[in-house]
């Protein structure tokens, strides 16, 4: 339909990005990305009309984002289930950069030169699908198809880095998910722009490795990044751990992968805690995940008390008491024996263990209101861990 609309109205549409590369990779994608040669939040407001859903449209990029729904289904003639979600539909357009790291200003353009500030041959391929009928061609103006089948990521130009350094990061987990060689030219241009890795807001960065966490094993582009000097570019104190391999393999055989930065916590918790802070705030990652992973960063490594063999269950739960949840659960997850078992006996019973009484039975008893309640709960509690009461009789004999 969008290739009928746009015949009907003479203008060039291609289909673009992610999914040319991946159909003919024949990996899935379902982001649908159409670059229009003219105005596209026109013609995307104009499939709208013509077939329903919503428009919302970015005038400064010219970018529109066509949302479906069981209307547009229906005038589609597609089943609803299968219809995605939203297509995207961008003008043509080359982009300057002002300054390196700055947002693009935009021009409208022919379609070459939008595929020509892409990132990497692999990411200019097209399929051109209009204004003729019938047209479906493979549009490949940088060898894109040659790229495609030698499995190599090539950037269109020497300073392509230095216009994105974020595309070092996109480098690698491309290279990673489609098991693609570096070209050597590329890799050399990486090595010679990564001082400007330094300058990318800790969000972007932030963002791209987040981006990496989906892919199937992360720990390889880590390990790259690592080896090839972009972690320390993007703050001298960022190391990949040895064992990260064999951490993240644990995360996912365990389907924590996904949840709450649990990628983050196993890459930055062997740090010290001052590498935590400089790291987590150059990423901008906000106080709660930096407060959880140096949480992780203690359990593991600053609590003698967990190394011991047995220890007392209330000398554990006073170290562990405040600590967060997800930070238990990895730590128990990563700790070596005994820690693990224990860590793992704290979240599974000993945290959830109070006394009988309360601070009601302590007035029943005639106790004056103070902050001796709370040290006499304190001390209940701590006998009914430590097995030095075991029933309520017993309790209320404790307590007199
Ligand atoms: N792009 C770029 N430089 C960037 C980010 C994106 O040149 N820093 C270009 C790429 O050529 C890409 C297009 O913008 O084809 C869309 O970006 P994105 O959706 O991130 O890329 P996909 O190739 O669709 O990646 P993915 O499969 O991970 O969605």
């Amino acid at each position: 339909k969008v290739a009928e609309e746009a015949q009907k109205q003479t203008l060039g549409v291609y289909l673009v990005g992610g999914i040319v590369r991946d159909l003919l990779l024949e990996r899935a994608n379902h982001d649908i990305d159409f670059v229009v040669e003219g105005d596209a939040i026109a013609f995307a407001e104009h499939m709208q009309a013509t077939y329903g859903g919503s428009v919302h449209s970015y005038a400064p990029f010219g970018t529109a984002k066509w949302h479906l729904d069981a209307d547009t289904a229906e005038a589609l003639g597609i089943a609803n289930g299968k219809l995605p979600d939203h297509i995207d539909f961008a003008s043509a357009r080359n982009e300057y950069y002002l300054h390196p790291t700055a947002l693009p200003t935009v021009y409208s353009g022919s379609i070459k030169l939008d595929l020509g500030r892409r990132d990497f041959t692999i990411n200019t391929l097209a399929i051109q699908i209009s204004p003729a009928a019938h047209m479906w061609r493979i549009v490949d103006y940088f060898s894109g198809l040659d790229d495609l089948k030698a499995g190599l990521i090539r950037v269109l130009h020497s300073l392509s880095f230095v216009d994105d350094p974020t595309r070092i990061l996109r480098a690698v987990r491309f290279s990673e998910r489609l098991n693609f060689k570096i070209e050597d030219r590329t890799a050399e241009l990486i090595t010679n722009a990564l001082p400007m890795l330094r300058r990318i807001t800790g969000e972007r960065v932030r963002n791209e490795l987040n981006l990496l966490w989906q892919e199937a094993a992360p720990e390889s582009g880590i390990y790259t990044l690592a080896k090839m000097g972009a972690l320390a570019a993007i703050h001298p104190a960022f190391k990949a751990p040895s064992h990260l391999g064999k951490l993240f393999k644990r995360l996912r055989a365990r389907d924590l992968h996904q949840e709450s930065d649990a990628y983050w916590h196993i890459l930055l918790s062997h740090l010290p805690n001052e590498d935590i802070t400089a790291i987590g705030e150059r990423l901008l990652f906000g106080k709660p995940l930096i407060t959880a992973i140096q949480a992780t960063h203690t359990i593991l490594y600053e609590l003698p008390v967990l190394k011991e063999n047995s220890p007392k269950p209330s000398r554990v739960v006073a170290v562990l008491g405040a600590m967060p949840a997800f930070s238990l659960e990895i730590a128990a997850l990563f700790a070596e024996e005994p820690m693990s078992t224990t860590i793992r006996t704290y979240m599974d019973s000993w945290q959830n263990v109070r006394p009988k009484a309360d601070g009601n039975t302590l007035k029943a008893m005639g106790l004056s209101t103070g902050p001796i309640y709370s040290q006499i709960l304190l001390q209940l509690k701590n006998a009914w861990l430590d097995g030095e009461i075991n029933s309520q009789a017993e309790e209320e004999r404790f307590l007199e």
